[in-house]
């Protein structure tokens, strides 16, 4: 049997909330609904800005998360409203959808999880829904706000026509269709959304995509920590430039190694072709690339193509005009990190004597290198994470796409009241911005569970 995502009854501890959405829902439209879709955030904690190159991470879902109030219409209306006012109300056809990939409105979001289903069931018309909206994953944040959108979206439109999708099946497709909306990511978030359980990490996968638990160490807590720099990886280029220079450094790899190059995408389909170890891989990286940025004349140089002929292999619409590529550092981190993730999770496996001490390294190591190499940290989230490490986290690491957002630390659990009272005073006090935001910014978290449909 498919393993699709579960249906289950509101629990007695959320009543509360899903009544408000229903009660919303009634004075909205007149009607009770039908049904609630929810999907939740992540954390990853090891594993940044490789799942685009095909490596495996290691997140957790989150409590925080996206719930629709939802009942399905015959007319093909999809009708969003959103229980924060500022997020306006946005209606259009499901048979007419359109994403610009230069206004990354919320709602935007939410239509690329339905357009992604008109498109995998391979449908011009359908069951439209009205919603309305609730969602607690702080934005732009690095938590996957974005992706719980994208997935919660999907899996209501499914609800609504009857269709099913196993849960491997909704995070490829959502991963798919986020990238209407501009940017490359991967598929972590997505997958996370639909695979995680209660009370496990999950080491995703991909190609194909699966999930293995990963029993995090039970006297560590993991606390997150949000800089307060909002980071909107739609609205900048930042990361399909890095998407861009991995794409590359690839191809250049490829080359080098006598590979048909042009249809090679990813470092981690490069590895598999060329049958080596990661180990191999980062000496193949040594060797190959200088460490100073490469322009595009010396890229096409030594892919030996027009700047034309690059354009269409390897850069995306928003790179299009981008003259610098820092192609040892980003080869060297995905290679690195790649490493870390296996590192991190035989850690949690053996459960030996120090397996804290070693997975709070690991991770300390993965921010070092975001910050260095991957340049996708700020600096007020390196004073926070140096903060966090200070104030007696194990370990302390930027989480999501970075250029601001969260801080994820390992804390001992006999630590942590200690620990959050620490950052606290060294972090949110010191600003009279923050200090007002600190109850949303600073938390502890635990391994949620993944999407569901909740009877009304
Ligand atoms: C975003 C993307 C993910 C992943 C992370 C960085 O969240 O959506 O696919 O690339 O950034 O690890």
């Amino acid at each position: 049997m498919a393993d699709v995502p579960p249906v289950e009854k509101i629990p007695e501890a959320k009543k509360e909330r899903f009544d408000k959405l229903r009660s919303t829902f009634i004075s909205k439209y007149g009607t009770e609904p039908d049904y609630f879709a929810r999907a939740p955030g992540r954390v990853n904690l090891i594993g940044e800005h490789i799942d685009y190159c095909g490596y495996a991470v290691l997140p957790m879902a989150i409590e925080q998360d996206v719930i629709f109030a939802t009942s399905s219409n015959a007319d093909g209306k999809i009708t969003f409203s959103n229980l924060n006012p500022v997020y306006k109300d946005f209606e259009c056809d499901v048979s007419d959808i359109t994403i610009p990939k230069d206004n990354p409105q919320w709602y935007f979001y939410a239509l690329c999880g339905v357009k992604g289903m008109m498109e995998h069931m391979k449908k011009t018309t359908a069951l439209g829904f009205n919603c309305v909206v609730e969602g607690t994953v702080p934005p732009s944040a690095g938590l996957s706000s974005s992706s719980a959108l994208v997935c919660c979206a999907a899996l209501t439109m499914m609800q609504a026509n009857g269709w099913s999708l196993s849960k491997q099946e909704l995070a490829d497709m959502c991963a798919h269709c986020e990238h209407y909306i501009g940017t490359e990511g991967g598929g972590m978030d997505q997958a996370i959304s639909f695979m995680a359980k209660h009370g496990t990490a999950k080491l995703i996968e991909f190609n194909p995509l699966r999930s293995t638990d990963v029993k995090l160490p039970f006297d560590t807590v993991f606390v997150i920590s949000n800089s307060c720099v909002q980071a909107n990886k739609a609205a900048s280029s930042n990361f399909n430039i890095r998407v861009v220079e991995c794409r590359i450094a690839t191809q250049i790899l490829a080359k080098s190694n006598s590979l048909e190059w042009k249809g090679i995408k990813k470092f981690a389909e490069l590895q598999s072709l060329l049958l080596t170890t990661l180990d191999e891989m980062i000496d193949k990286v040594n060797k190959t690339f200088h460490k100073e940025p490469y322009t595009k004349t010396e890229i096409c140089s030594i892919l030996e193509v027009t700047p034309e002929e690059l354009a269409s292999t390897s850069l995306s619409e928003n790179t299009l005009n981008v003259e610098s590529f820092k192609l040892y550092q980003r080869a060297s981190h995905v290679y690195n990190e790649a490493k870390r993730v296996v590192e991190f999770k035989q850690t949690c496996d053996l459960n030996a004597s120090g397996t804290v001490e070693k997975l709070g390294e690991l991770m300390t190591a993965s921010h070092d290198s975001c910050r260095d190499l991957y340049e996708c940290s700020h600096p007020d989230l390196d004073n926070l994470v140096q903060i966090c490490l200070k104030s007696g986290a194990l370990g302390s690491r930027l989480t999501g796409a970075g250029w601001g957002g969260c801080a994820v630390s390992m804390v001992r659990a006999t630590d942590v009241l200690n620990f959050l009272a620490k950052v606290r005073d060294e972090y949110y006090l010191k600003s009279e911005e923050r200090s007002t935001k600190i109850l949303e910014s600073l938390f502890a978290t635990e391994p949620g569970a993944g999407a569901a449909i909740y009877k009304v």
